[in-house]
């Protein structure tokens, strides 16, 4: 080459190097200080034909853009048939961007349906922990399903021993309800303590995904299986609906900002196909996922579109403005489009959502007490979709149900505010995978008495853990299964108490 010639590309190659900033460029050659994959890798949202595939750069996961130094850097991704990666079927390579915290979603098509993959991500030098997912059944298939479902994992309050024991399950899917974080300040006194102040800024949020995402246990069940992923309130702030949060203090100008910096990084943490929007705090993340002909599961939303909780939330006695059969939980979209999807042919209809549907009074005697957070605080709304499953899949309705860290098993009837009306549905309500801390043992005289007022509480558990449940054409049987201790490592599971609901049968059977 002529050196003159050399030279002046030389020459030209530094003035464009000079003028170009950083978040333009891509590098396809990145040296990394640390091991960028410290968060892990995850899949979610199968499909018979593929699935998403999630990573995200962050060799110091703790500062600012996760350490790295804001150029757009190529992340290569291999799924295999085997663990050893000797028979690879898809490859391809992404871009990790710095507005989007260096994170990945790769969605794969063109896999054979009812299969289990291996993935792995390749960046430089590093190469990601290996991943292991799988294809939902063809449409039409009624393939039996072992699944999962947790939610509540507040960092401070336990270890994730229980999502240790998750990992191991020989489950093919695991959903979690939300309070993936919690976005309190640190406590010293902790178990163990969060990072910082309550989390405000999209910066904030981050580094709040970054310190859990860091868990091993919880790295480790994001490996094993595809995960279906949905939040509750914690992944912004306590008790917050639509616009108005925890703290009146915040004007909707601030509660916009701060839901558009929460779920924004919720999605760039997340295994999902959700769709961007023109503003991250109206993005939509309610979806469904089909498991062939077997069942579908609907991934609610209860927070974002949510009437105010009435008469001042918290433990109430009902005030007027509960009774207004105006009020919302879901808002009239999603509501419909549940209510039309109600009426698809598979064998179970499954609500993956996040407050409890069967009401509860907490005040024994002639007095009602009820949270305002939950549907109870919804009686409206939530009669008018308990009628609407009694007349669409009555007794092939299955509610899976978070939130409130203990566990539950309630039969729901078409109309609660009479208690004549049959049971149309199933709610099993699982536990917290740690927030609570260790829990306690509930002596049966106080299962009785809550049973007093509530009759369709067929059983209570204050201990920490999750919900397996295996699921074929004819019977849901839901395992209990629970942990004696998070506050400390190393509690072995043992399955408290098992449900059963038979197809197009009402009520809930104890199974053992
Ligand atoms: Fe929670």
């Amino acid at each position: 080459m002529d050196r003159r010639l050399f030279v002046s590309d030389l020459a030209r190659y530094a003035a464009l190097c000079a003028v170009v900033p950083n978040v333009w460029r891509v590098t396809s050659r990145p040296t990394f200080t640390e091991y960028p994959f410290a968060l892990g890798v995850a899949s979610g949202d199968p499909t018979p034909t593929g699935g998403v595939l999630w990573t995200r750069l962050a060799p110091r996961p703790f500062e600012p853009d996760g350490g790295m130094d804001g150029t757009r850097t190529t992340v290569d991704w291999e799924v295999a048939d085997d663990e050893q990666f000797s028979r690879i079927v898809k490859r391809g390579r992404a871009v990790a961007a710095p507005e989007l915290s260096f994170s990945v979603h790769v969605d794969v098509e063109g896999l054979a349906p009812d299969r289990w993959y291996f993935y792995r991500f390749t960046s430089g030098p590093a190469v990601s922990p290996v991943g292991r997912f799988r294809t939902t059944p063809a449409d039409g298939a009624t393939t039996p399903l072992a699944m999962a479902f947790a939610s509540c994992q507040h960092w401070e309050q336990g270890y994730f021993t229980a999502l240790d024991h998750l990992a191991k399950e020989e489950i093919d899917l695991a959903f979690h309800l939300g309070d993936y974080i919690y976005e309190y300040a640190g406590n010293r006194k902790a178990v163990r303590v969060h990072h910082g102040l309550e989390i405000r800024t999209i910066d904030d949020y981050r580094r709040r995904y970054a310190q859990y995402k860091s868990d091993p246990m919880l790295q480790r069940a994001h490996e094993r299986c595809p995960w279906m992923v949905t939040w509750d309130d914690h992944e912004v702030d306590n008790n917050y609906a639509g616009l108005v949060g925890e703290n009146r203090m915040e004007s909707e100008e601030q509660m916009r900002n701060r839901r558009a910096a929460a779920y924004q990084a919720w999605w760039e943490h997340q295994p999902v196909r959700v769709p961007r929007v023109q503003s991250w705090a109206d993005l939509t993340i309610t979806r469904r996922v089909s498991w062939g002909q077997l069942a579908n599961f609907w991934m609610l939303d209860t927070r974002q579109y949510r009437s105010d909780q009435a008469c001042g939330d918290g433990t109430q006695a009902p005030c007027d403005e509960w009774r207004d059969p105006s009020r919302t939980m879901l808002g009239s979209a999603q509501e419909q489009w549940l209510l039309n999807g109600l009426t698809t042919s598979a064998r179970w209809q499954v609500l993956a959502q996040q407050v409890m549907m069967a009401p509860y009074d907490a005040a024994p005697g002639p007095e009602i007490r009820t949270s305002m957070d939950q549907w109870g605080g919804y009686p409206a709304a939530r009669d008018r979709l308990l009628g609407e499953i009694a007349k669409r899949a009555p007794n092939r309705t299955v509610v899976l149900t978070g939130d409130i860290h203990t566990n539950w098993v309630n039969e729901l009837h078409s109309d609660f505010a009479r208690p004549d009306r049959p049971t149309v549905a199933a709610e099993f309500v699982a536990t917290s995978i740690s927030s609570g801390g260790d829990g306690a043992d509930v002596p049966p005289a106080r299962l009785s008495t809550m049973q007093g007022d509530n009759p369709h509480l067929k059983w209570f558990q204050n201990r920490r853990g999750y919900v397996r449940c295996r699921v074929d054409a004819n019977t849901w049987t839901a395992d209990y299964r629970s942990v004696p201790f998070v506050e400390k490592p190393g509690a072995d599971v043992a399955t408290a108490s098992s449900w059963r609901v038979e197809h197009g049968k009402a009520g809930i059977i104890k199974a053992g």
